[in-house]
């Protein structure tokens, strides 16, 4: 039986921090985030029924790739998905979705890929009605770069404060570190697995 937990332990916090300018700066959401994360055990929360939103920001391809990945690994999973890029994400694509697993890097001076440049500016610009949803993020990027995964911090910190419902922590990846890769896959896996029983 499917069962999603509909908690939203950080929402309150995250209202008090959003605020839209903060793509550009690394903020106290974005420092904490420079921490380690250990794996979060998902327990028994799964994928409702029905389909799940693949939302992929990517400036080089690599986002691309694991989104399609990951569709295939929901396929095989008996899981139906379909993949869209930012450049055709609206904010009524979202408020429509029930469950959506986002793979968003970072670029330039910590800025969001091109394809999700007018999302970031507009859609991002306030909080939307998101409480009816349930996500799952990647965020790519590179410490060698000044701003680590500054796109996918301050997606992710815009999702909260919409009141969408994380199923785990944000999933940060440094240069398509493979430990990171795996954790996605498998949080993925583990989402899948009552659904595809
Ligand atoms: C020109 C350039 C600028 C980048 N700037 C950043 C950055 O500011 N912060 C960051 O964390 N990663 C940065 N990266 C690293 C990318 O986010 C990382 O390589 C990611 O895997 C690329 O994913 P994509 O191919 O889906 O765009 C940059 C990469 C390039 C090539």
């Amino acid at each position: 039986m499917a069962r999603i937990d509909a908690s939203n332990r950080n929402s309150a916090e995250t209202m008090d921090m959003f605020q839209p300018a903060r793509l550009q700066e690394p903020t106290g959401e974005a420092a904490n985030g420079d921490v380690a994360q250990p794996p979060e055990p998902l327990g028994d929360v799964r994928f409702a029924p029905g389909p799940v939103l693949i939302a992929c920001a990517s400036q080089t391809g690599v986002a691309e790739d694991l989104a399609a990945a990951t569709h295939e690994q929901l396929r095989a999973a008996g899981i139906a998905s379909r993949v869209m890029d930012f450049e055709a994400l609206d904010r009524p694509t979202l408020e429509a979705a029930r469950q959506v697993l986002f793979l968003a890097s970072t670029t330039y001076d910590g800025d969001p890929p091109d394809m999700a440049e007018t999302f970031s500016r507009e859609a991002m610009a306030q909080p939307a009605s998101l409480a009816h949803l349930h996500y799952g993020l990647l965020a790519l990027g590179d410490r060698g770069y000044g701003d680590f995964c500054a796109f996918g911090r301050a997606l992710d910190v815009w999702l909260r404060a919409s009141g969408a419902q994380p199923w785990f922590p944000r999933i940060e990846v440094d240069d398509e570190d493979a430990a990171a890769l795996e954790r996605w896959h498998a949080q993925v896996a583990a989402l899948a697995a009552a659904v595809a029983a």
